[in-house]
């Protein structure tokens, strides 16, 4: 049987990938993974069983595996984050989430308890799935594959921007330091590096709009006949 197509949509944070990836999957009427949800869940989820950093790694591993997570259809055209039922969808959009998401996510263990439940997300008529690794580790053999990138500055305006609309105040100057560490340390880990895949389109996104994105992403996946 041959798999449903994959559009994997990889890039460090603040680089559009999420609102582009959510933006091609409801216009394509495909479903759509925010990787990046599942490692936040799980950080989430750790700290609220008290489970503390590398002491903790064994429960984290099992944690992972047996993680009760549901994503359900936002009103943005995102998804909304359920944990055991709980709706911790805006909970989880923190950068103190995505720091603690960035830590877990270094280990190797943690990563592969998490890598089926990824790839089970791969259903007929199709996935677009933005993270990390989904071009390098999750789906190699993804139809289309795109990394965004955007200069550091950018990013951390957009993310301003972001979490502003959630309600969540910050600096940009706070945020350009909290992401570069992030994005420093999933860059430079061992495990899943983010890294664009050796067949990947790059695409840097500074100075383009998310029309111009979205544009330039359908042109090249050839939107037309999907
Ligand atoms: O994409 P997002 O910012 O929500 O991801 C949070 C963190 O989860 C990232 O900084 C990264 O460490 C981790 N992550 C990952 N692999 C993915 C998606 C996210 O390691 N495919």
């Amino acid at each position: 049987m041959t798999e449903a197509p994959v559009i994997t949509i990889d890039g460090p944070s603040g680089s559009g990938k999420g609102t582009v990836s959510q933006k091609l999957a409801t216009d394509l009427g495909w479903h759509y993974l925010d990787s990046g949800a599942i490692y936040r869940a799980l950080a989430y989820a750790a700290e609220l069983a008290g489970i503390e950093g590398s002491a903790g790694k064994e429960q984290i591993v099992s944690l992972a595996r047996e993680l009760k997570l549901k994503f359900s259809p936002a009103d943005d055209g995102g998804a909304g984050v359920l944990l055991a039922g709980t709706d911790i969808s805006d909970s989880i959009r923190t950068e103190e989430c995505g720091a603690m998401a960035s830590k877990l996510a270094a280990d190797g263990e943690i990563r592969a308890a998490l890598l089926q439940r990824q790839r089970d997300f791969r259903q007929p008529p199709g996935l677009v799935a933005d993270g990390r690794d989904m071009g390098t580790v999750v789906f190699p053999d993804a139809t289309h594959k795109f990394f965004l990138t955007a200069s550091a500055q950018v990013r951390a305006e957009r993310r301003y921007k972001q979490l502003k609309e959630k309600g969540i105040n910050d600096s940009i100057s706070r945020l350009f330091t909290v992401i570069s560490e992030r994005d420093a340390r999933d860059a430079g880990r061992s495990n899943s590096p983010l890294t664009p895949a050796t067949d990947a389109i790059v695409l840097d996104t500074s100075d383009m709009s998310l029309d111009e994105v979205i544009g330039f992403v359908k042109q090249h996946v050839g939107y037309q006949s999907l």
